[in-house]
C-alpha cells in the first residue's frame, strides 16, 4: 500500500478537512523524496558543506539545510490548503494564504553535523490547523498538532507519519519514487535496553541526571537492568531507533544550554505527538512536551523521549516520580470556547438556543448557562463546538470568531 492509499483509508471521512490534510501531508512527503535524492549525492553535487551563513539559531547553516528548506517552501506554497510555514531555517513564519486550512512547522534538515560524514539525517514536521487565520496559529502547544512525522535518510529512506494517533512507517521505493507501507500501527515496546544521550555533556548536567545515567550503566535497584549506549547525533535517527527498539533518548538541560538544545515547535512537538500516539511518552524534565505553551517560534526545550517504563524510571530520578501522562494524547479543542464566542457562533448560524443545543448535543438550558458564563463546556462539548465551527468555517472566514 502506498502513502496516498493509506491516508485515504485512515482519513476516510471525505470531509474537506481530511482531504486537505491528505494533500498537505503528500506535499511534505513529495519534498522529502527530493531531499532524499539530494542526500544520496551530496559529495557529487558539492552540497555537503557550509552555506557560510548563520541562522536565527546562531548555528552555521549547511547547504543541504537551505536546499531542504527551499524544497518544502516551493512544495507547500503551491498547495492551496497550506496557509503558512515556520521552520528552523527562517526567522519568522511565511504566510502563503491566511485563509487556508493548515500551517506546517518543520526542521527541514535534522542532524546537519552528520551530512559531511554520511551518517543518517532527516526532516521533521508538524501540521497545525490555521485557527487564527495567520501567524498566531503557530503559537499553539503540541496538543493542537493534527498530524506530525519525519523522514529519515538512512540505509533506506523512510517516512513515518502520525494521523489519528496512529503511527506508521513507509519505505521509499527508489525506482517508483513512491513511499510504500513498511510498518503499520507502530507501538513502542514498554521498555528497551538502549539509552541515548551525549555523554560528552556529563560534567555540565545536574546531579540527578548524572545519577540516572550512572544507573543505566551500573543499576543499583534489583528491578533495573544495565542499558547499552547508542548516540548518532541526529535526533531523527536516535528517535526512530528508540521508537522501534524501545528505550530512551535524552537531551537534558546543561550549564551551557539551561533551556535544553532541541526546538519545541519543530523537533520536540512532532516527535512527542508521535511517541505518545505509539504508546510511549515525551517529557521536558517534569512536564509533558505536548503541554508546553510556546512563547516564541524557536523556543528550546529539554527533550526526553521513549518507552513508558524508561521514562518513568527517568522521572524517578528527576522529579517526584511517575509521569502522569495521558494514555493517548487528547487532541485539544481548537478554541477555548467561552460565553462570548459561543454566543457569536450561535448567532452567526442564526439558531435558537434549543436548535443550537441539539446540534451540540446539549439542552437549551445548558446553552443558556454557557452564554451567561455560569458553566463552561466540558471536553466533549468543546470538541462538538469545534466540529460545528470547522464545518461552518467557510462562512466564518470573512470575519473569524475571536478565540
Ligand atoms: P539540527 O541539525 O536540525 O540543528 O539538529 C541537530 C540536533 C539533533 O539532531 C541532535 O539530536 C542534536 O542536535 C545533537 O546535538 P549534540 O551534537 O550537542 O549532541
Ligand atoms: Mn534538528
Ligand atoms: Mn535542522
Amino acid at each position: 500500500m502506498n502513502l496516498l492509499s493509506y491516508l485515504n483509508k485512515e482519513l476516510a471521512g471525505k470531509s474537506d478537512e481530511n482531504l486537505e490534510l491528505i494533500s498537505v501531508i503528500c506535499s511534505v512527503a513529495d519534498s522529502t523524496v527530493d531531499i532524499a535524492m539530494d542526500t544520496r549525492v551530496t559529495g557529487l553535487k558539492q552540497i555537503r558543506g557550509s552555506a557560510n551563513e548563520i541562522n536565527v539559531q546562531g548555528e552555521e547553516v549547511q547547504m543541504l539545510d537551505q536546499i531542504a528548506n527551499k524544497s518544502l517552501i516551493d512544495s507547500l506554497s503551491k498547495n492551496s490548503s497550506c496557509a503558512g510555514y515556520a521552520s528552523e531555517e527562517i526567522d519568522e513564519p511565511l504566510i502563503f494564504n491566511q485563509s487556508s486550512r493548515f500551517m506546517v512547522v518543520a526542521d527541514p534538515l535534522d542532524g546537519s553535523s552528520n551530512i559531511s560524514v554520511n551518517m543518517p539525517i532527516g526532516t521533521i514536521f508538524g501540521i497545525i490547523r490555521n485557527t487564527d487565520y495567520g501567524v498566531s496559529s503557530f503559537n499553539k502547544s503540541g496538543r493542537y498538532y493534527i498530524s506530525a512525522g519525519y523522514s529519515l535518510y538512512g540505509p533506506s529512506d523512510i517516512f513515518v507519519i502520525c494521523v489519528n494517533n496512529k503511527v506508521s512507517e513507509f519505505t521509499l521505493d527508489p525506482k517508483k519514487k513512491e513511499y510504500q507501507l513498511s510498518r503499520d500501527d507502530i507501538k513502542i515496546p514498554r521498555t528497551g535496553s538502549i539509552y541515548s544521550i551525549n555523554e560528552g555533556n556529563f560534567i555540565s548536567w545536574e546531579d540527578n541526571i548524572k545519577k540516572w545515567v550512572l544507573n543505566n550503566k551500573n543499576p543499583t535497584g534489583s528491578s533495573s537492568k544495565r542499558k547499552t549506549l547508542r548516540y548518532v547525533g541526529s535526533l531523527v535517527a536516535d528517535a526512530h531507533r528508540t521508537l522501534i527498539n524501545g528505550g530512551i533518548f535524552a537531551y537534558p538541560p546543561d550549564k551551557s544550554q539551561p533551556e535544553g538544545k532541541l526546538r519545541l515547535m519543530y523537533e520536540a512537538n512532532p516527535l512527542a505527538l508521535l511517541f505518545t500516539s505509539a504508546g510511549g511518552n515525551a517529557v521536558s524534565i517534569d512536564k509533558e512536551i505536548l503541554d508546553i505553551e510556546p512563547e516564541n517560534f524557536h523556543q528550546r526545550t529539554p527533550l526526553i523521549l521513549g518507552s513508558k517504563d524508561d521514562i518513568d524510571d527517568f522521572m524517578n530520578f528527576t522529579t517526584s516520580g511517575r509521569s502522569s501522562f495521558k494514555e493517548t494524547p487528547e487532541i485539544s479543542p481548537i478554541f477555548k470556547w467561552n460565553k462570548v464566542n459561543i454566543a457569536k457562533l450561535r448567532s452567526r448560524l442564526g439558531l435558537s438556543r434549543s436548535r443550537f443545543g441539539k446540534k451540540v448535543g446539549v439542552t437549551r438550558g445548558t446553552v443558556l448557562r454557557w452564554e451567561s458564563g455560569d458553566v463552561s463546556p466540558n471536553l466533549s462539548n468543546n470538541k462538538a463546538l469545534d466540529s460545528i465551527y470547522l464545518s461552518t468555517r467557510k462562512e466564518l472566514l470573512q470575519n473569524p470568531l475571536d478565540t
